[in-house]
């Protein structure tokens, strides 16, 4: 397999920033045409020109020539007074080629003196490697991240051979949404990812947005049997439904010709199918985005589809446009009951503002989605996550042992783009599994836990305590003090109603997470508003609320702490909160306490975790 690796590059990029008035490097030549409009000129047989970027700038459109061609055009926010970073620009396609890149800036220059002294003209070099070395303070330790720029949605996960694909939504030119691409990671157990070259790119019908990839058993599509396929959106002024398959495992796609294969008047993206056995026939669940609905499709073959319904119309938060839809069959709690979930993604209108997995259970009889109601006739709105930073969320196809195993995107739309990273931005979110249970109020949910693989994370128990009572004053525990405390960390509690228990998460720095849970009012809160660093949005500081779905006065936790991200899943996933937290210093110590009454600890556990 083809892998990018961390090539470190001879020199470290800061040190490579030119002064102003600088000339251009060799083998790269500049010719300035007008304020907005530039050639540069690539000679050699160089494997990446480094392009200059400078966050705070307006994107530059650039289109590549090759021999005089229009090969692709990109955009990257090259860089004017100073260079954040530099992003690589792939030259291997266009070897013993002419290779002019066509700028057209808005730099907004008064004379084309001004634009000579652009710093992106003179840093813009050739280099035979790329550095991909992770400096950054919140890089996590145990999530999966892009090797280097912008990353959103999952796309295409599925599993064939062995081995788990996990496409995403990725900028290969800047950790800001742009130019979106399908980047490509693979694993073995889900933890441990291994990085390859992007998957599937723009082409002249467009960027390539959120979709699906499933695995052609009986060759359908006359791909060839076990190809993967993928459906997927192409974006560019209207959306339109484009098809690729794969021959070899995943690693590169060939386009349809055919493409498009789905036209709609108005918005529809993220285009999710499945094999239904019972009418032999595939399915395709739709974004009907600004329509707040999910559209139903069948096809025999995956190139010719036919609309059967829509679900969701003045359903659920119609605050947001509709996204990344998942529909699949899942068994309730072992009982041989089965249900159908609809996975409806939306942003804003998720319950804490902003983007949230929204969901229903009903019936799917092979053409149109029927909800479950309530006792009083109302279908009632669900939400997969109740943290902020969960979004996007669906499953990988053909995963073994009739796993419903899902991903998600582990940040918010309000704020994704301003935390403060800039190597990368974006993580996922740990790989959990999908379950139905049924809860108190005699209604149907969603559960999901960590994925069975996760606990492979776990290095050192560091601390173990069986049994204890805490009141007010608590009990303080020193996290791991190795790779900045990431760790995992157990205990089930046991309360009164009346009283409250806290679970707090501090540094030096003063800086505190507070989980309570509220045995009276069933719920479990997540507090990150003194978390560290929350003020790049003001939509960041928040307490997010999850209902706990019990009546006991008992729950049992598994916290996973990362370098800037704490996910808390309740009795088996039943509940969920992820956050994102951005702590000045690594959080040091984990306190328990309780107000109004004591609450029993049992079973609590921190076990460490080291890098992958
Ligand atoms: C969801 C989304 C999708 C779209 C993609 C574009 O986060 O907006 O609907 O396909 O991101 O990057």
């Amino acid at each position: 397999m083809k892998t990018l690796t961390n090539a470190v590059i001879s020199v470290l990029m800061s040190a490579m920033v030119l002064p102003l008035g600088a000339e251009a490097k060799e083998g790269v030549k500049v010719d300035h045409l007008g304020i907005n409009n530039t050639l540069v000129r690539v000679e050699g047989n160089s494997h990446y020109l480094l392009l200059p970027v400078q966050e705070a700038n307006d994107d530059a459109r650039i289109n590549v020539l090759v021999d005089g061609d229009l090969a692709k055009t990109i955009h990257v926010r090259l860089a004017k007074t100073k260079v954040d970073y530099f992003v690589p620009f792939d030259l291997t396609p266009y070897k013993d080629k002419e290779l002019i890149l066509a700028v057209v800036t808005s730099q907004d220059r008064g004379t084309v003196r001004e634009v000579k002294d652009d710093a992106c003209w003179k840093n813009m070099c050739l280099s035979d490697t790329f550095d991909t070395t992770n400096r950054e303070k919140y890089r996590p330790a145990f999530h999966h991240t892009p090797l280097y720029g912008w990353m959103n949605d999952p796309n295409g996960m599925v599993y064939k051979d062995g081995v788990w694909h996990l496409y995403y939504q990725c900028n290969p030119y800047g950790s800001k949404w742009q130019n979106m691409t399908w980047g490509h990671s693979s694993s073995r157990d889900l933890v441990n990812w291994q990085h390859h070259a992007p998957a599937i790119e723009p082409n002249g019908l467009g960027t390539v947005f959120s979709g699906s990839c499933t695995l052609d058993k009986a060759n359908t599509a006359g791909f060839g049997e076990d190809a993967i396929v993928a459906l997927y959106t192409s974006a560019d002024l209207s959306q339109v439904q484009s098809l690729a398959w794969s021959n070899d495992g995943g690693e590169s796609f060939d386009i349809y010709p055919g493409n498009p294969v789905i036209t709609l008047e108005s918005e529809a993206r993220d285009p999710n199918m499945f094999w239904d056995d019972r009418q032999n026939a595939w399915v395709l669940t739709l974004a009907h985005a600004l329509d707040h609905e999910m559209l139903i499709f069948t096809s025999p073959d995956m190139k010719e589809w036919t609309l059967q319904s829509s679900f969701g119309q003045g359903l659920g938060s119609q605050d947001g446009v509709w996204e990344c839809p998942d529909l699949m069959e899942v068994e309730v709690d072992g009982s041989g009951l089965k249900k159908w979930i609809m996975i409806c993604n939306i942003n804003p209108g998720g319950p804490f503002g902003g983007s949230a997995t929204q969901y229903f259970i009903g019936d799917f009889d092979g053409k149109t989605f029927t909800p479950d109601t309530d006792e009083n006739g109302q279908v009632v709105t669900k939400w997969l996550d109740y943290g902020k930073d969960h979004y996007a969320t669906v499953s990988w196809s053909n995963a073994p042992d009739n796993r419903h195993t899902i991903i998600g995107w582990m940040s918010n739309w309000q704020y994704a783009a301003e935390v403060p990273t800039q190597q990368f931005r974006s993580a996922n979110t740990l790989p959990r599994e999908l379950s139905l249970f049924k809860a108190p109020d005699g209604m149907i949910y969603a559960a999901s836990a960590p994925s069975p693989e996760v606990t492979g994370l776990r290095d050192k128990l560091v601390r173990s305590s069986q049994k204890l009572s805490v009141g007010k004053k608590g009990q303080t525990f020193a996290l791991p003090t190795a790779n900045d405390g990431v760790c995992e960390t157990l205990m089930d509690i046991e309360a009164k109603k009346g009283s409250k228990v806290d679970i707090e998460l501090k540094n030096n720095a003063g800086e505190r997470v507070v989980m309570t849970y509220d045995p009276s009012a069933r719920t479990m809160s997540f507090d990150r508003r003194e978390s560290g660093i929350v003020d790049f949005s003001q939509d960041f500081p928040a307490v997010t609320v999850a209902p706990t779905f019990e009546t006991e006065g008992k729950v049992s936790l598994r916290i996973f702490i990362d370098r800037s991200s704490i996910e808390l899943f309740g009795n088996d996933g039943r509940f969920v909160m992820t956050n994102l937290v951005f702590p000045t210093t690594p959080y040091t110590h984990i306190a328990v306490s309780a107000n109004g009454g004591n609450a029993k600890i049992t079973n609590l556990k921190i076990y460490s975790i080291s890098s992958k």
